[in-house]
């Protein structure tokens, strides 16, 4: 069902090179998954289930990797660290497509990666992947060019993957929910010539006809109504599932408006914690990216426009230590008992969650004891474990 936004006459150039948007997503993942597995699949068998399930080319044609190739290098790390053993599935539809992901798959294979790629719909290879997956950590990307799987396929089988005693699977995804799609389809909807067929599949996509209010016919949309129904999307998916899910914007440009949302979601405190420090990372990743463009446009530029825009990163966790030092005395006050900084994630970080890094968390705690708000020094240990005592 999944919907084409990106024409067929443009795959050439997607293929090309990395879009800006891109070079974020591909970050983001390559940051996070290694800890996914390594998180993950230390404890029993050893082994990850991973989909890819709109895969694409594995590679572009400038050489760097897709989110095919990301996963399958991290595969191939932790297989000859003696680590971890990932099976991999990637679904792709497109015929040139899948044959190019292929050669770049018989490489990992060759290397011993369980790399398997599919010709068809992610649909119908679900099914496949999570009978593999009983038991066994699973990790979903999903990432359309337009519209994705049904919400609700996707809701149940997240639900069909909860952890019992007895069978420990813990599972996470990271999707691309596309914001183009949500301001086109809203705009479908609001008009008199609007396809009601075209508004079905995004009822579909999002679980429901929820969406449809914000887009009533001659009303005037809401300033940031896209913005509103990724969020909503966000909470549906929170409530419907009862796991952590957090939203990233991605955009083109600073101050433009997002092209999509990476929706990540987990049950696990850990996934949350290193998810915040993976898109800090990845936010950085995009502004260079951004600045190399520049330069690469303009070689005789002595300021291009990002270096004056973009924040330094310095200044940012400057910023963010001291607020950071406040809501962590907040929890000690709500509290009334010591906790550790893993349990209180989004409160730790508040509104600098995937701003900063993770070393900023552990700079607060150390700001907290100078100015004698607590007993914890901040030092040693791992950072997400410090536990943060009240003051003596
Ligand atoms: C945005 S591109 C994927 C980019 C890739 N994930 C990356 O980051 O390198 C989306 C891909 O999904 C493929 N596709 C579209 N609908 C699909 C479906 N139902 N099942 C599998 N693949 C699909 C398209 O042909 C396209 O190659």
């Amino acid at each position: 069902m999944a919907e084409k936004v990106m024409a067929t006459g443009t795959d050439k150039d997607y293929w090309a090179s990395q879009a800006l948007p891109s070079v974020l997503k591909h970050k983001l993942l390559g940051q996070y998954i290694p800890r996914f597995g390594g998180m993950t699949g230390s404890r029993g068998r050893h082994q990850v289930v991973y989909l890819d399930g709109y895969a694409g080319e594995g590679r572009y044609e400038s050489g760097d990797r897709g989110s095919a190739e990301i996963a399958m290098q991290v595969a191939a790390h932790h297989l000859e660290k003696n680590a971890l053993l990932w099976n991999c599935f990637f679904v792709e539809q497109k015929p040139d497509s899948v044959a190019r992901l292929d050669l770049v798959a018989a490489h990992y294979r060759a290397l011993g990666v369980d790399a398997r790629v599919h010709h068809g719909d992610v649909d119908g290879v679900l099914s496949e992947v999570l009978q593999v997956a009983e038991g066994l950590p699973l990790f979903l990307f999903l990432d359309p060019c337009g519209l994705g799987l049904p919400f609700d396929r996707i809701v149940q089988t997240l639900n069909q993957r909860r952890s019992t005693p007895r069978r420990w699977q813990p599972t996470e995804f990271l999707m691309n929910f596309s914001m183009d799609a949500v301001r086109r389809l809203g705009g479908n909807a609001r008009s008199a010539r609007g396809l009601e067929r075209s508004s079905e599949r995004f009822d579909e996509a999002c679980g429901g006809r929820w969406w449809r209010e914000y887009f009533r016919p001659d009303e005037p949309a809401e300033a940031d109504v896209d913005e509103i129904v990724a969020a909503q999307y966000a909470q549906r998916l929170r409530e419907k599932t009862g796991m952590f899910v957090q939203s990233v914007p991605v955009a083109r440009k600073p101050g433009q408006k997002a092209v999509y949302h990476l929706v990540f979601g987990t049950r696990s405190e850990h996934g949350l914690w290193f998810l915040g420090d993976a898109v800090a990372r990845a936010r950085d990743a995009w502004w260079e990216g951004l600045e190399i463009k520049e330069e690469q446009e303009d070689p005789d530029t002595l300021f291009s426009a990002t270096s004056v825009v973009r924040p330094d990163p310095q200044e940012v966790t400057d910023a963010a230590v001291p607020a950071m030092a406040d809501n962590m005395e907040r929890i000690l006050h709500q509290q009334k008992r010591p906790f550790k900084l893993l349990n209180h994630t989004l409160d730790v970080f508040g509104a600098y969650y995937g701003q900063v890094t993770e070393p900023a968390a552990r700079k607060a705690v150390k700001l907290l004891h100078s100015s004698g708000r607590t007993a914890s020094t901040g030092v040693g240990g791992k950072t997400h474990e410090l536990v943060v005592q009240p003051p003596r």
